[in-house]
């Protein structure tokens, strides 16, 4: 019988606990700037085994692997121009780039689903930098939720989905992005936008000085990508007008609604909500209406999470 998650304080002592509890290979649910992970040795096959089982993930979606710094992540990556712009801009921050896998890099070939490319991130989030620090490893972490939910920006989202499937969760709050972080690919010789996320495609042009090509889709670089992914249980509805018989409506700016993505139009505090408010409209039980969103900014990243959350389901 597996034992109760315990819910770990991200103080001196529960940071300890937590990465004692991964270095014996068990599964560690951990706060990001963006939403919380679901961590694990990224060097100990089997620990990596155990996120795919505790999420029912299909075994084909390669995970982000967290490190301590950029130093670190030169372990495992072939580095390039590209990155040193990017991580020297962006890291610690909600950016994770993908780039060739370095030979000896001694990561399970699980975390990367045989590719031969590796997508690594430097967190900002206190609590995760502690953990990485404590822990002295790379920590392999997809979002915290069960497949095809939506990701958690709360130790309480996290339980709610994997309870007494996962050893501990670090709790330190909500989350302060509230969605995934940015993926750049840089395995090519441009860099493409493999995943829109918490870090707006403006700001990484601007240190690019250049355009960044999106990627088309046409192959699945991303499996994540996957139209339903976010999907919460309930039917979804965008850019409504108001709510239609017993819709719950989803606002954002000045209106009249069940749940206000941001009152004041901020788009900032609109991604940070998003996530919660999503679980909050799922449990009421009622279908999901969504007002218009604009898609300039972190926008893009906010509509993107919504048409798969309004997507025809997949499973
Ligand atoms: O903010 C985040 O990125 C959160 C926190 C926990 O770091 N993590 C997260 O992980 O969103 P996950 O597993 O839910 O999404 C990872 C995405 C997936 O779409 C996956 O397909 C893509 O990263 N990915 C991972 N490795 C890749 C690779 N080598 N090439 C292309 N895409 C990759
Ligand atoms: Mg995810």
């Amino acid at each position: 019988m597996k034992k109760p998650t315990e819910v770990i304080k991200a103080d001196p002592a529960g940071i300890a606990r937590a990465a004692a509890l991964l270095a014996e290979g068990a599964l560690v649910a951990l706060p990001t700037e963006t939403v919380y992970g679901l961590g694990a040795d990224a060097r100990n096959g089997r620990a990596v085994a155990a996120i795919y089982a505790a999420k029912g993930r299909p075994s084909f979606n390669p995970l982000i692997v967290h490190v301590a710094d950029a130093e670190a992540a030169r372990r495992y990556v072939a580095w390039n121009d590209w990155a040193e712009i990017l991580a020297s801009a962006f890291w610690p921050g909600p950016l994770t780039l993908v780039l060739p896998l370095r030979e000896g890099h001694g990561l399970s070939s699980l975390v990367t689903a045989g590719l031969d490319s590796l997508a690594v991130r430097v967190p900002a989030h206190p609590a995760a930098r502690a953990l990485l620090r404590a822990f002295g490893g790379p920590i392999a972490a997809p979002s915290a939720n069960p497949s095809g939910r939506i990701s958690p920006t709360t130790a309480e989202h996290v339980l709610a989905g994997l309870k007494d499937k996962i050893a501990a969760v670090l709790d330190d709050g909500p989350c302060t992005v509230g969605l995934e972080s940015t993926i750049v690919g840089l395995t090519c010789a441009q860099p493409e936008l493999l995943r829109a996320g918490g870090l707006p495609h403006e700001a990484l042009e601007a240190a690019l000085g250049q355009k960044l090509s999106i990627a088309d889709g046409a192959e699945v670089i991303a499996p994540g990508q996957l139209a339903s992914h976010y999907a919460p249980a309930a039917r979804v509805r965008l850019n409504a007008k108001g709510s239609v018989g017993d819709e719950a409506l989803l606002g954002f700016g000045p209106m009249d609604c069940d749940l206000n993505l941001s009152e004041r139009g901020d788009l900032t505090e609109a991604a940070a909500n998003l996530f919660d408010h999503l679980h909050r409209l799922d449990a009421m039980g009622r279908p999901i209406a969504v007002a218009v969103v604009p898609d300039n900014g972190l926008g893009a990243a906010i509509n993107d999470r919504l048409r798969r959350a309004a997507a025809p389901r997949e499973e």
